[in-house]
């Protein structure tokens, strides 16, 4: 049997709200700490997913150190969204990102629960005041944002609405890290929150610069890896321009780089994600990946990223 770590006792049992890419990853992180999971998700085929997915993800429990038996029996899935918040805990939402789908979504369930349920959402870009809009109470309504696949990787970016309660927040915080996850209090509301405003600021500029033929894809993948990835696993992009500026710190950083950091940005690529773009990019990502299926690649990222983060750990 699964011991739960004491500060999950008060946040069981908990529903899972869509059972796609990230509701099936939360899911399973949820169940392997030992939590009972309602899933829920109106697809028709939702046994088969659920039965394809935990079929095939004990490798990568296992590889966490997680354990991968014992969920059926506290496990239940359907297609009633009474009957899978009715008594629940938490609630974690990963519906599809749809503003106007989430804020009806959060005010149907919300006669059936309890006074102290948390309510948290997956989005990725939609902010909490807007989501719990058609809520009487939208005190313990936030996002819990996870880096894909929630399973893996470290982050939730837990982001209050104007609404919601310090305590919500807390509870969140304290919910995520039981979890052995790292949550981050994002403190002011913004359109995509913060990991994935600055994965896209660097996306636009790397597929800027292979439409311009500048790079291959692998180009911009080997020369992520070997120089700024690495630096910002090991210390994150504003501490390495602290370090970079030497002993004047961030300071003699800027007033060295500044300038030419400024030149840059007036440089750098506006892409338009236009049809034709996206055609040009798609083709020259088969010349850089097409040998090998997207499984097989997924497959190698997903050791390499289990390696780096049991290094990290140690
Ligand atoms: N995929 C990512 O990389 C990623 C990362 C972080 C957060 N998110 C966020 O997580 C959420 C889910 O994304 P995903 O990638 O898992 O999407 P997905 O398309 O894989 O899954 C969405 C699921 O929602 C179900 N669904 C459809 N209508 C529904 C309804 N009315 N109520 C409940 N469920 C419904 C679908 O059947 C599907 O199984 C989104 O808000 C997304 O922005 C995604």
């Amino acid at each position: 049997m699964t011991l739960i770590h004491s500060d999950l006792q008060r946040f069981n049992p908990v529903t899972v709200i869509g059972a796609g890419t990230i509701g099936l990853s939360w899911a399973t992180l949820f169940l392997a700490h030992g939590l009972s999971v309602r899933l829920f998700d109106p697809r028709t085929d939702l046994q088969e997913v659920v039965d394809q997915h935990f079929n095939s993800i004990a490798p990568t429990l296992s590889l966490l150190g997680l354990p991968s038996s014992g969920f059926e029996s506290r496990l239940s899935i359907g297609s009633d969204l009474q009957h899978a918040v009715t008594g629940a805990a938490v609630i974690q939402e990963n519906g599809p990102e749809k503003l106007l789908l989430k804020q009806q979504l959060f005010a149907e369930i919300e006669p059936y629960i309890e006074p102290h349920t948390l309510l948290l959402s997956s989005s990725s870009t939609i902010p909490a005041s807007d989501i719990s809009a058609s809520m009487k109470d939208k005190s313990r309504m936030l996002i819990g944002h996870p880096f894909n696949p929630p399973l893996v990787m470290p982050l939730v970016e837990v982001v209050p609405g104007t609404f919601t309660s310090a305590k919500a927040v807390e509870d969140a915080l304290v919910f995520y890290k039981a979890l052995g996850k790292a949550p981050q209090h994002i403190q002011k509301e913004v359109f995509g929150f913060v990991a994935n405003r600055l994965q896209f600021a660097m996306l636009r500029e790397a597929m800027y610069l292979v439409d311009e033929g500048v790079v291959n894809m692998e180009d911009v993948d080997e020369i992520v890896k070997d120089s700024i990835g690495l630096r910002w696993a090991a210390a994150g992009p504003m501490l390495g321009m602290h370090l970079g500026g030497g002993q004047g710190g961030m300071e003699a950083f800027m007033r060295h780089l500044g300038p030419t950091m400024e030149k840059s940005w007036v440089a750098q690529g506006n892409l338009m994600m236009d049809e034709e773009t996206i055609l040009r990019l798609a083709e020259k990502s088969r010349d850089s990946y097409g040998d090998l299926t997207i499984n097989e690649l997924a497959q190698t990222r997903d050791q390499k990223q289990m390696a780096i983060l049991k290094t990290r750990t140690k």
